[in-house]
């Protein structure tokens, strides 16, 4: 019986697609936390795995699948939601099709690659063959001109959709918003030997990405799926999401400036990004009200109304409830704190850094993004209403506490890093390996990895439940328990 039932219940090739993005993103997850491990070990056993697998090595895949898996769950979202905003198939989904493999094969080898060429100086040749160098965007060059052709296709199918079926809000709002995301990968592809102007450049995708185009991503997400989960009303959320928009391109965009305050560029940057950055927290705090506002009004209607309130999908709303709260969090507090330059001076690359880089990449996208693949799996089995189950309920827990977790261990790090290190020490070659070898400094680490296997035991549920959550619910919709 369990093996009669499929994930086959979509119609459209469109979604089909984005299920199949979707699967090599919860892989390539899987991998980053891997590669985490990793690199924390590192951080307690200096000598663990030393030249075969270095720090470097585990660091750089750690954090560039944790890029990839986002942008791969991204165009399954895309893929998905497409057919249900315009109200027709996706066009061109075939070459859609083609680009998924190209983009696949290409992302196995660049991996394949940096685990076997660990070490070696760079030149020319390595930058297009090996690694580009630039962090969380190492794709070697031929992969990175691979990648623009792909999202070049990705991107006309889109857009050839929207032009031709019905234009929503959100899909307005999300065809704009895709050509300034696809468009800023561009700014980290050409080569020049001045790190400041590279770094100048590098930033105008990462924080161009994280504090700007990607938030706006999420949110069209958020509204998307507010409609389908809880029957949010459309001009409701559609009316938030404008007014996100505003907010989050008005504080985002110069809010870049406080990337810019160390690295050789002009002082009149400290006060924009001081004044900018300061604002970010703004739409973030509208993003959660947003959310939780919608959940309480669609309530209050149900009881009015005396009908059962509307949730029909009990683990991806979990998950978008836990993405008000996180990106709030991660980036509107962890943010906040250490983007004044008076702050910055001290915290600055210090695990502060990380602590908040961490909070704010799961709490702001990870969440949201597994919140649209229980989404998927829903619409792959045709099921009305998918309730969670106790392993979806083990994977979230375990996967926010060691997160959670995570981020306090490194932001004591960071505390001690500034008191002792930057303050204390002056903020030397030497203090930095001093302050490293403190007790504050070690527990934290000690701390950090534990939570990190907490955070990996989560995402095993995690992948349990995913795997099984689908049939054993159409099993119990066909045997009419589940309505
Ligand atoms: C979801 C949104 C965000 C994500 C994913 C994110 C992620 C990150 C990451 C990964 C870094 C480290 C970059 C590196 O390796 O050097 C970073 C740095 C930084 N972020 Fe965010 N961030 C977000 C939002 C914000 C917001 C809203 C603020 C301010 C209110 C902020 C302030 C900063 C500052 C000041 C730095 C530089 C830290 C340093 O000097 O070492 N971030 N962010
Ligand atoms: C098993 C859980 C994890 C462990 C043990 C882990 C460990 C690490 C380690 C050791 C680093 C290098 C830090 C450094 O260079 O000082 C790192 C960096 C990073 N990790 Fe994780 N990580 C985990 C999960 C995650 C998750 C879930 C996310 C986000 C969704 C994430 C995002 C990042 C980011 C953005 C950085 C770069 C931070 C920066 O340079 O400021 N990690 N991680
Ligand atoms: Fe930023």
């Amino acid at each position: 019986m369990l093996a009669s039932i499929k994930s086959n219940y979509l119609q459209s090739e469109s979604k089909k697609l984005g299920m199949m993005y979707f699967r090599v993103a919860i892989v390539l997850f899987g991998a980053q936390l891997l590669m985490g491990l990793i690199a924390a070990v590192q951080f307690l056993v200096p000598g663990f795995l030393f030249e075969i697998f270095d720090f470097s090595v585990a660091r750089m895949v750690h954090i560039n699948a944790l890029v990839v898996w986002m942008l791969y769950a991204m165009l399954g979202a895309v893929y998905y939601m497409i057919p249900d905003e315009t109200g027709i198939e996706t066009i061109g989904v075939g070459l859609g099709k083609l680009g998924f493999w190209v983009l696949t094969a290409a992302v196995a080898i660049v991996v394949l690659v940096y685990i076997f060429i660990q070490v070696g100086s760079g030149s020319e040749a390595t930058i297009w063959l090996i690694n580009e160098g630039r962090e969380y965007l190492e794709a070697p060059r031929w992969a990175d001109i691979g990648i623009v052709v792909v999202v070049l296709i990705f991107y006309w199918n889109v857009f050839s959709t929207f032009m031709k079926g019905q234009k929503t809000g959100i899909m307005t709002v999300m065809v704009a918003n895709l050509m300034a995301l696809a468009g800023l990968y561009l700014a980290g592809m050409f080569y020049t030997d001045n790190i400041s102007i590279d770094q100048f450049w590098w930033w105008w995708v990462i924080h161009l990405w994280v504090e700007a185009t990607w938030e706006v991503f999420v949110g069209t997400l958020a509204a998307y799926a507010l409609i389908k989960i809880i029957n949010a009303k459309r001009e409701i959320v559609e009316m938030w999401l404008w007014i996100e928009v505003l907010m989050l391109f008005g504080s985002g965009i110069l809010g870049l400036g406080h990337h810019y305050f160390w690295i050789g560029t002009p002082e009149y940057w400290w006060e924009i990004g001081a004044l900018f950055s300061a604002l970010e927290p703004v739409p973030l705090v509208a993003m959660f009200v947003h959310v939780l506002y919608d959940w309480g009004k669609e309530q209050g209607v149900a009881e009015k109304e005396g009908h059962r309130n509307v949730m029909r999908n009990g683990p991806a709303m979990a998950w978008i409830v836990t993405n008000a709260f996180g990106n709030f969090l991660g980036a509107g507090i962890w943010g906040f704190f250490h983007t004044l330059p008076q702050v910055n001076i001290y915290t600055h690359g210090t695990q502060f850094t990380a602590a908040h880089g961490h909070l704010a990449f799961f709490g702001a996208y990870a969440t949201i993004l597994i919140g649209m693949m229980y989404l998927g799996l829903q619409g792959a089995y045709g099921i009305k209403t998918l309730k969670a189950t106790f392993k979806s309920k083990m994977g979230i827990t375990m996967i926010v506490v060691g997160v959670l977790g995570m981020t306090v261990a490194l932001t004591i790090a960071g505390y001690e890093q500034v008191l002792i290190e930057r303050a204390e020490l002056g903020a030397g070659w030497n203090a930095f390996f001093m302050a490293q070898e403190l007790p504050w400094y070690v527990q934290a680490q000690t701390w950090r990895t534990i939570m990190g296997v907490v955070t990996f035991i989560g995402f095993v549920y995690l992948v349990w439940d995913l795997l099984t959550i689908g049939k054993q619910a159409r099993l119990a919709q066909e045997a009419g328990i589940q309505q």
